[in-house]
């Protein structure tokens, strides 16, 4: 099957209350650990490259693994996801180049440029059959976020989001409720602003929302990065059970990416420090490509709720 979009993908999701996953991928064995964990799953799963990743891999790699990855798993629904575009001129050459979803990020740009710039994106995408995710509210500063003032000031306002949602046309809506990118998401307690969303939900019934620096940050994987010689102490992220109530109000698409970057590296430092003398990329590759797909799994049958949907 072609790539799809997310517009079933996310008007099923959002009856069902579920999410889907968006998973950041940049080589070949992320791409097959998460496409083989949606196919044993039967879930629909969106691919998602960032910049960094499209500059890392090179777009036709990316393309080609992802063309690979239609052929191995035909039953799947997949979508090829933008995340974090920056510019139009990046957002076209994705959609030029066949991905089925963008996201323009213009959430630091002022209030009036932020629409301006979605805008352009939605009336480029739309003409040609992409659909378009946007973000409204900074991620940044949770540790800020602890005062009600400053939630106001950085967490997703609801009636502008019901402005920015009619004024641009836009798809989704990334939100900010205090979620953020990365290992180090919470100082202290984990707290997410759940009246915040139910107000956005009420306000846009029906329409898909986005969380984005959705991982968990687990445990086990951060321990068992440093204690084969990682070092990222007091790592803290979304406890699960925030992020499938979260599906219960409108949030259709979960972002993760740091904790399949956790399971891959915990898995790929143990491998090497079990077996020193191992030199094969094949092996400790594979070991890593496996720690994917069963945190994929996990994600998806524990977390999201997305099995059997396809
Ligand atoms: O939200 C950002 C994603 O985790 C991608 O990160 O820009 O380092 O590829 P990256
Ligand atoms: P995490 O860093 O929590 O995995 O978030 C990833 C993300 O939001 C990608 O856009
Ligand atoms: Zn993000």
């Amino acid at each position: 099957m072609p790539l799809v979009t997310t517009t079933e993908m996310f008007k099923k999701a959002y009856e069902g209350r579920y999410a889907v996953g968006a998973f950041n991928v940049n080589n070949m064995e992320i791409i097959q650990g998460i496409v083989e964990a949606a196919r044993e799953t039967r879930s629909p799963v969106i691919l998602q490259v960032s910049a960094g990743a499209r500059k890392y891999a090179n777009a036709s790699y990316l393309k080609k693994l992802v063309e690979a990855a239609l052929i191995e798993a035909p039953e799947v629904d997949i979508a090829l996801h933008l995340d974090h575009g920056d510019s139009f001129e990046l957002c076209r050459a994705v959609i030029d180049d066949g991905f089925t979803s963008v996201m323009i990020d213009g959430s630091h740009l002022p209030y009036e440029e932020n629409i301006a710039l979605t805008r352009q994106v939605v009336d480029y995408a739309h003409a040609r059959g992409v659909v378009v995710e946007a973000e409204l509210g900074r991620l940044a500063g949770v540790e800020d976020a602890v005062k009600v003032d400053s939630k106001d000031a950085t967490y997703t306002d609801p009636d502008q989001a019901v402005d920015f949602v009619n004024r641009t046309g836009v798809d989704s809506l990334a939100i900010a409720i205090g979620t953020s990118h990365g290992a180090y998401k919470f100082k202290g307690e984990p707290e997410l602003d759940f009246e915040r969303l139910k107000t956005i939900t009420g306000k846009l019934p029906g329409f898909p929302l986005v969380l984005h620096g959705a991982s968990t940050v687990i445990k086990e994987f951060v321990n068992m990065c440093n204690a084969y010689g990682g070092d990222i102490p007091g790592a803290r992220g979304v406890p699960e059970d925030m992020l499938t109530e979260a599906s219960n109000y409108g949030v259709c698409k979960i972002n993760i990416d740091t904790d399949l970057r956790l399971a891959m590296t915990g898995a790929i430092r143990k491998h090497l420090m079990d077996h020193p003398s191992d030199f094969d990329p094949r092996k400790y590759l594979g070991v890593g490509r496996a720690a994917i797909k069963d945190m994929v799994i996990h994600k998806i049958t524990r977390v999201l709720g997305s099995a059997d949907k396809i």
